[in-house]
This record gives structure tokens, sequence and C-alpha cells, in this order.
């Protein structure tokens, strides 16, 4: 056995470690600076209670964009020097950000251990490579993302961090192949477990769904499909759900072999990024496709978001979500003893909210971020739930999920069609979300971004928007100077969450003005960027009447996009007179 010796490294606080939304993200440069990444690590091993580092089995993976592979030696190394026992890795580096939270909840090592946490490396939809972005963040041992109070005391530790120990002298670990690998340390034996995650995933995933019924659906002829990686470590696992269990041809799968810098691309599955799929899919005007498949969706890099498409057809998430959860009982096998509740992040359209009213079900709003769903999810309140943000997931992980997401519909899609499947024509996409607008009413909804924004000019916008909520009939007399055919604003705030299970509270969480007709504007700033500021402009409508329900998006929301964008002075303040990207 190959035995290693413990260094403590001197090392001073470095600036602009604090974790963001989704932990700490940077340019590439800017980890490969001598001790940043050290730093980090050590002040994350820090701010964990000790039986989770001492003897403790910890996984540490990512999507394997650009530099995940040096920055998993080292934390093994690092681990190994802070007297964790067990390091699990996916195999090459790769595993997507819920396998990771499905691993920590369901996987057991060979002496019966269970990881108590995870370094994630990965910095989700945004770009890889050299000259792009990485990041860190860790999940504790329910599988979510680490709530507030340890990422602060995260940031805090790299505001004193004076050493990290680590094991400079063990070898590499071999990630390409699978099995364990043992040395000897100070404290003990140290182990690293390189394995295939996809097993325990597609475990999960097939106890959760019913893959014969979506088997007899994709073995359909009328039933084409178009899944599409972004090059990013879904493609880790979707040849083995799609093609080997579900029976989908190879052709249907597009950029699904992971690469280091995601081919190039933006692995951010929305209409402007994952373009060849949204051209497949006939939604490309520049490049109309004669013959689109009847269904298409995408993930991102970390695989943990999704977009999901019909022919011809794009599904707002904020539906997605509703109409999930509005089919799960019947048809979803996890789900059939009904539902403990739904929630949304605040700016994700109200379409759920009309849902769980219907259902009578209990429903939550919560701030950005999927940590607060798990929170209650982790309190049995919550089952199914879903973020404008293209994520959407349950309570059988503590992270959104993907390839789930896709499981989900493709449930549905087989439900709808279980006696159909020698008829002439399947049930669409298209038709299930026209057929629940019509039960439900529709949201229209559409979401700007403004990336990269100067910092200054943000938050200055946000504060005059801040200001102007002082007075609700100052508001109104503004607007209606703008446009007088949209409904009055009704209330004015800033979003503040009271956590209803440890009574934590969040204030700043998004600017909203409510109108008198259910319609709301949303400001917010992106807390994922990780360069200059990226504001959000999220735009929602209510439609009941089933006569009004068939509008195109961009026109029902035209008045109150105008609106939006004069009251924030969005142009003059930003230099910008377009959006980096419209969803
Ligand atoms: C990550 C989080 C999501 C969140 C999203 C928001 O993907 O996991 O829960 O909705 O970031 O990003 P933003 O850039 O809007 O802060
Ligand atoms: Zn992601």
């Amino acid at each position: 056995m190959v035995m290693f010796k413990v260094s403590k490294v001197e090392t001073a606080p470095i600036d602009g470690q604090k974790p963001g939304t989704s932990g700490l993200r940077k340019k590439v440069k800017v980890f490969k600076q001598p001790h940043y990444l050290q730093n980090f690590v050590q002040a994350t091993l820090n701010a964990l209670p000790a039986n989770q580092v001492k003897g403790a089995t910890i996984v540490v993976s990512g999507d394997g964009r650009y530099w995940s592979k040096d920055a998993i030696q080292i934390i093994i190394k690092m681990a190994a020097a802070n007297g964790v026992k067990s390091v699990w890795v996916g195999l090459n580096g790769l595993m997507s950000t819920p396998a990771v939270s499905a691993v920590i909840r369901e996987r057991s090592g060979s002496d019966g251990s269970k990881a108590s946490g995870a370094f994630i490396l990965t910095a989700s939809h945004n770009p890889g490579g050299p000259t792009e972005d990485f990041g860190v963040k860790y999940n504790m041992e329910n599988g979510g993302p680490a709530p507030e109070g340890v990422t602060d005391k995260i940031y805090q530790n790299t505001t004193t961090i004076k050493e990290y120990y680590i094991a400079e002298d063990l070898p590499d670990v071999d990630l390409s192949a699978e099995g364990v690998t043992k040395f000897g340390g100070p404290e003990g034996e140290f182990d690293v477990d390189v394995f295939d995650s996809a097993n325990d995933y597609v475990k999960l995933m097939k106890s959760i769904f019913d893959f014969e019924a979506i088997q007899k659906l994709v073995a359909s002829p009328k039933f084409t499909f178009c899944y599409d990686a972004l090059h990013g470590v879904a493609g880790a696992y979707a040849n083995r759900i799609f093609v080997q269990e579900l029976g989908a041809q190879e052709s249907f799968l597009i950029n699904c072999v992971p690469k280091e810098d995601f081919g190039g691309g933006h692995p951010d599955p929305n209409l402007t990024y994952a373009k060849e799929l949204v051209a497949r899919m006939g939604l490309s005007k520049a490049n109309p496709e004669a013959n689109p498949p009847e269904f298409g969706a995408a993930a991102d890099g970390d695989a943990d978001r999704n977009m999901v498409l019909g022919k011809r057809f794009f599904v707002t998430p904020s539906d997605s979500v509703a109409i999930i959860a509005a089919n799960a009982v019947k048809a979803i096998p996890y789900f059939s003893s009904g539902l403990k509740g739904v929630a949304r992040s605040m700016p994700t359209s109200a379409a759920l909210d009309v849902v769980a009213k219907h259902l009578n079900l209990k429903f939550f709003e919560v701030p950005t971020g999927w940590k607060f769903f798990g929170n209650l999810m982790d309190a049995g309140m919550c089952s199914v739930c879903g973020e404008e943000s293209f994520g959407t997931g349950s309570d059988h992980i503590r992270e959104k999920d993907g390839i789930w997401a896709v499981l989900a519909w493709l449930s549905i899609l087989a439900y709808a069609n279980k006696d159909n499947l020698q008829n002439d024509q399947l049930v669409s996409v298209e038709d299930i979300v026209r057929g629940h607008w019509s039960t439900y009413g529709r949201h229209y909804y559409t979401r700007y971004d403004y990336e990269n924004v100067d910092t200054g000019a943000a938050k200055e916008l946000m504060a005059n928007l801040v200001k102007l909520q002082a007075s609700i009939p100052d508001v109104n007399k503004i607007i209606k100077g703008i446009r007088s055919d949209v409904a009055e604003v009704v209330k004015a705030d800033e979003f503040e969450y009271k956590d209803p299970v440890d009574g934590s509270i969040s204030k700043h969480q998004g600017i909203r003005y409510l109108f008198e007709d259910g319609s709301r504007l949303v400001f917010r700033l992106s807390g994922t960027g990780s360069e200059g500021a990226t504001i959000r402009l999220y735009i929602e409508q209510y439609e009941k009447d089933p006569s009004k329900i068939g509008r195109e998006s961009h026109e029902a929301l035209a008045p109150l996009v105008e609106v939006a964008l004069k009251v924030s002075k969005m142009e003059e303040m930003t230099g910008r007179s377009a959006p980096t990207v419209i969803t």
C-alpha cells in the first residue's frame, strides 16, 4: 500500500471567495492561481462538523469541464490530509449534479458506509474551457446544496485562513478505471473509489417511473425524439437510459459526448443556446425543419436543468412544472399515493399555483435557489417543484434533475397515448399543454436577461425600482403614461421569505410589481454569473378566458414588456437596447 505524509501549507486569505447561489464560480484562470482552490476547499472542510470530515466518506466529481481532473486530484489529496476515510469519484471524474445527490442519499460503500457530502465541480450552465468558467459547490448529507449558514461560514473561513493540509506525495488516482485504490496515511487507511454513477442513477429512475410504459411509447414508429446534452455530463447517462433501457434510436441523441469545453458552446438549455435542438424541433425561423420529432429535450452542463419541446412547440419551464404536478399521480408510480405539496420559486409563473388550488395541494413560493425546496422536502411538505430557470424536480433527491424531468414528460406522453398507440396520430406535447391551458388558464410568460452589465449600473437600476415602490399611485401614474392598456399595480415590494421549517428569513429576493389582473413584473440580479452583473426581468400575464389563450406570447406580453423597460429605464441605465437572451 502506498503511504502518504500530510503537509501543512501556509497561506493567506484571497479576496472574493464568497459562494453565490450555487457555490463559488470564477474564471478558470482565477481558480488556477496558487492556493485559490486549496483555500476554498480547506475553508469548506473547516466549516463542516468534524465527523463529516474525519473518518467520513465524501464524493468529489463534476460535469467534466476544463480543469476538473486537476481539481479532483487536488481535492483527493486534501481530503486524505484532512482525515477523510474514503473519497468516491465518478468514472472519468464525471457525475451529474442530480446523480451526486442520488449517490449521497442512496449509495453504500462495501463496508456499508454512506457519503456525508460532496464537492461538485461545475459552473452549471456557464461555458467551459481555459478562458471560461469553473466552479465548486458543496452538498450536504441530505444530498442538497449547503444551506446559507454553512456557506456563510465557508466565506468567513476564507477571510481568515492561514494554512491548509494536503498529501502532496499521494500519487494521482487513475480516474478512467473503476475500482478502489487504498493508501495509508498518518490516521490510517484512506481509499478512493472510482465508479460509474449511471448504475445508481438508473436504479433510482427505475424505482420512480414506469419504464415499461415509456418503452411502449418509444417503440411506436410514430414517436420520434431528440435529446441534446449540449456536450455536458448528461451525455454520460443519456445513452444508458434512453437507448439501452428505453429502446430509443441512437440517432435520437445529439451532442451526448461530454466535452471539457462543451464543444465551444454555452451549455444552457434554452431557445438561444440549444440551437441545434431548436432547429431540429422546427422552431428556427431561419432554418425550417420539414419533419421535426414529436418530443425534444436538452440539459445543461451538469444536467440538473432541462428544456422540454414539442414539435414546433416550446414548453415554458413554469408550465412544465405545473403540468407535471397536474399529471404526476396518474402517470408516475412514485407519486401514485398523492403529492405532499408543490413549490415554485418566486419569479416562476403562477401556473403551479392554479394547479395547487384545483387539486387542493399545499403550495409554497420560495426565493430563487434550489436549497429552499430542500428544507420543505426534508420536512415532507413538498413532492414536486420547479423554477422558471429550467429547473424541475422532486423529493427523490435534493437537486433539480434534468433527466428526471424528461422521464416525467415521457411518462405523461406515455399515459396520454396508452390507448392510442395504434391510431394515426399521437397525443402531442402541444396537445397536452393546450389541454392544460384550457383547464387551468394560461400564464403568458417571458424572461429578459441582460448579461454582464456594469455592476454599478445594475445596482442603481434596482435601487431606483425600489425607490419607486414607495408610492403606488405614483407608479400607476407613470405606467398609465407609458401604456393605458395595462392593469393597475396593486402591490409593489421586495420579496422576503420566512422558511416555514427553520424560521430563517431571506430578504431582498427580487423586486415585484403585482398588477390587479394577476400580471407581474419581477426584477432580480442573478446570483450565478461570474463577471459583471446580470439583470433578469420576468414578465407574466394570466389569461383565463379560453378564447384568448392561443395568442403568440410576445404579442400578449408586449404592453407589459414596454412598461417594464420604460419604468426601469433599462436602456438608459445599462446602455443595452436589447436583452442578451430572451426565454
Ligand atoms: C441555479 C440554481 C437554481 C436557480 C438558478 C438561478 O441554477 O440551482 O435554483 O434558479 O441558479 O440563477 P440566477 O442566475 O437567476 O441567480
Ligand atoms: Zn446546472
